[in-house]
């Protein structure tokens, strides 16, 4: 690609400038002009926001921090409990990691996280943009941080005509040639707010955009029409059946899922496989008893939706029998929205 004829300073700036004045108050944020943040609570708060929406994830990052103030706290910490604390964050396999990198710092590090790209980069479950964007905001280190905001922003900037996937290196490409030294983690974070909050998947609003003077798609008139995109394939679906069965305590059966595969190793409830074939062709309840139907929920996983059909019984058996309360405050979603309907 040429080389963009973009004036970076005074962009750099302007961006800067609005982010100084707009960046979203977020927990794990540095107040304004205060030191840099605790590389702990910044590498929480990526893999955190990795799977979810800052709504979504500040409480669970409050909960961590409060429960486990230091990275050695946390590889200290009960597996249970952390996947627990997990729990409706979706995609357990990274709380598996998230645990397996505090205790890496822990044991290989005396507690401190590395303070570079690589060296953060070495550590089990960090990958490229973890590691970058930690390098960034809480070591100062001018790293590139390219998530999906970033790559929204530099599609409009500079009107790519590749369609999204495709297009990802040349985003990254892009995104580079505005890095500088000065306030790397500002920028990162600046980029990311930008994109959350004004250059919006939805449509941009570009009327709040600091950066309108230097943007590709705002002269074109039609800005919404970036990033161009492949059209996706639909997710496929599947089915199930998940079994709420409870003892004359009223307490609820649940079951350890196996270490590997989806959820893994998690409390759920019993269920069936999950099949795209035909709901008759599904493994029996876990014990026999008088079944009955309690309807059926809906779940989205990252890469199928799923129909879980759920039935009801009373009975006894090999279980771990819990309280239901603790059970829906504890349980991955598809299970939670399983036992409410199982319950209601
Ligand atoms: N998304 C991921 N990391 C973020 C951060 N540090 N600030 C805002 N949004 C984010």
């Amino acid at each position: 690609m040429a080389a963009v004829p973009t004036p970076v300073p005074a962009l750099r700036a302007a961006l800067l400038d609005w982010y100084d004045a707009h960046g979203r108050i977020l927990a794990w944020r540095a107040a304004p002009g205060a030191a840099a943040p605790d590389p702990y609570r910044v590498w929480l708060s990526e893999v955190m926001l990795q799977q979810t929406t800052t709504p979504h994830a500040t409480p669970y990052f409050q909960a961590f921090t409060t429960r486990w103030p230091t990275v050695k706290d946390l590889a200290a910490a009960d597996d249970g409990e952390v996947m627990a604390a997990w729990a409706g964050l979706g995609y357990y396999a990274r709380a598996r990691n998230l645990l397996a990198c505090a205790r890496a710092v822990a044991r290989d590090h005396g507690g401190a996280f590395p303070d570079t790209e690589a060296g953060l980069l070495a550590l089990p479950g960090v990958g490229a943009y973890t590691a970058a964007a930690v390098a960034a905001i809480a070591f100062g280190r001018p790293a590139n941080v390219v998530d999906g905001n970033v790559e929204r922003v530099m599609a409009r900037l500079f009107a790519v005509e590749t369609p999204l996937p495709a297009a990802k290196p040349e985003l990254r490409r892009l995104a580079a040639t505005l890095v500088a030294d000065d306030r790397p983690g500002d920028w990162a974070q600046a980029l990311m707010d930008l994109g959350a909050t004004v250059c919006r998947p939805g449509g941009p609003l570009c009327e709040a955009c600091p950066l309108t003077a230097w943007c590709a798609a705002f002269a074109s008139g039609h800005p919404g029409r970036w990033p161009l995109k492949t059209a996706k394939a639909d997710r496929p679906h599947r089915t199930g059946t998940a079994w709420v069965l409870r003892d004359e305590q009223g307490r609820v059966a649940l079951a350890r899922r196996p270490d590997r595969g989806l959820l893994g190793s998690m409390l759920g409830l019993p269920t069936s496989d999950w099949t795209a074939g035909p709901a008759e062709a599904e493994t029996g309840p876990p014990v026999a008893a008088h079944w009955r139907d309690a309807g059926a929920i809906e779940h989205v996983f990252t890469h199928f939706s799923l129909t879980l059909a759920v039935r009801v019984a009373e009975g006894a058996g090999d279980f771990l029998w819990t309280d239901p309360d603790e059970a829906l405050a504890s349980l991955p979603t598809v299970f939670r929205k399983a036992l409410e309907r199982g319950l209601a």
